[in-house]
């Protein structure tokens, strides 16, 4: 078993893996970026992560340099040669290599990686603790729905809630909860489940859609509409939800307890689903 890095075509040793000062995603973040894992020896929905990946790209016009076909086959070779059951899969795609300038030539050619590292499995004591959490103003940008490398407000917001000894700061925008900084934010009030709508505030999360798909199987109502600030503290179950974490349940927000300060019914009930879901997607 090893950690494997696949740039521009090559298979390299980490220390082998480099890429120009130049390159633009280094320069500018003019790239774009997703994580994928596996369960089990088995990438778990690769289809949807790649359709992302490439919606990404898409909106910024960075060509992917490979079929939708091979690309699916590079992320698979990549994993399969890590051999680890459970993995990490990081894809990047940054717009090339040019003398900096914020406008682009044409015809660059784009940096690929891939990135396999084993999984290290998020702390089931946190899940059956939960976890607690901070808010802080989305001081982002407008296209939080394309997976960029411009990560800053979000490393700056993971930043403060691990200095304040939380788990996750969640973002406010005109008064209105976006999401997480690495994940989406749910909340439970008289056993509906509510989350965000998609639009250009939040990231569309894989873990998110199928939250919603086997909540809705169960026949448990959902719905995407605003959550106002005020509405979080009076929820009767918070949870995130993320490739890596699944579900998290959240027990306290900026100090406040949320519910009866235990990880709720409803948030219990879908991690249970979205664990035997694991098994059988
Ligand atoms: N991030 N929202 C944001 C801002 C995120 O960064 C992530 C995940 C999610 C959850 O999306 P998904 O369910 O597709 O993983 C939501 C990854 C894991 C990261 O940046 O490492």
């Amino acid at each position: 078993m090893a950690d494997i890095y696949f740039l521009n075509n090559q298979y390299l040793k980490l220390e082998d893996a480099k890429v120009s000062i130049n390159d633009r995603g280094f320069q500018f973040g003019d790239s774009v970026y997703e994580v994928i894992r596996s369960y089990r020896g088995k990438l778990f929905h690769l289809d949807m992560h790649l359709k992302r990946f490439e919606s990404s790209a898409d909106k910024l016009e960075i060509p992917i340099p490979y079929s939708q076909r091979k690309l699916r086959d590079k992320v698979g070779e990549a994993y399969l040669k890590s051999e680890y059951a459970e993995a990490k899969i990081y894809l990047q795609l940054t717009r090339g290599t040019s003398e900096r300038g914020h406008v682009y030539p044409s015809g660059l050619i784009p940096t690929f990686l891939i990135t396999v590292l084993e999984l290290r499995p998020f702390p089931t004591e946190l899940k059956e603790k939960g976890v607690e959490i901070i808010s802080i103003p989305d001081i982002r940008w407008g296209r939080c729905d394309i997976k960029s490398t411009n990560l800053l407000a979000n490393v700056l917001a993971q930043q403060k809630a691990r200095r304040e000894g939380v788990y996750e700061a969640v973002m406010i925008r005109n008064g209105k909860v976006t999401e997480g900084s690495i994940s989406n934010f749910f909340l439970v009030k008289q056993a509906r489940v509510l989350t965000p709508p998609l639009n250009h505030d939040i990231l569309p999360g894989v873990t998110r859609d199928l939250v919603l798909k086997i909540a809705r199987d169960l026949k448990i109502t959902v719905q995407e509409e605003m959550i106002s600030e005020k509405e979080i503290y009076d929820a009767d179950e918070v949870f995130l939800s993320g490739t890596t974490v699944e579900i998290v349940p959240v027990v306290r927000i900026d100090g406040r307890q949320i519910g009866n300060g235990l990880p709720g019914l409803m948030t219990k009930r879908l991690i249970k689903e979205f664990q035997i879901y694991t098994k059988i997607a």
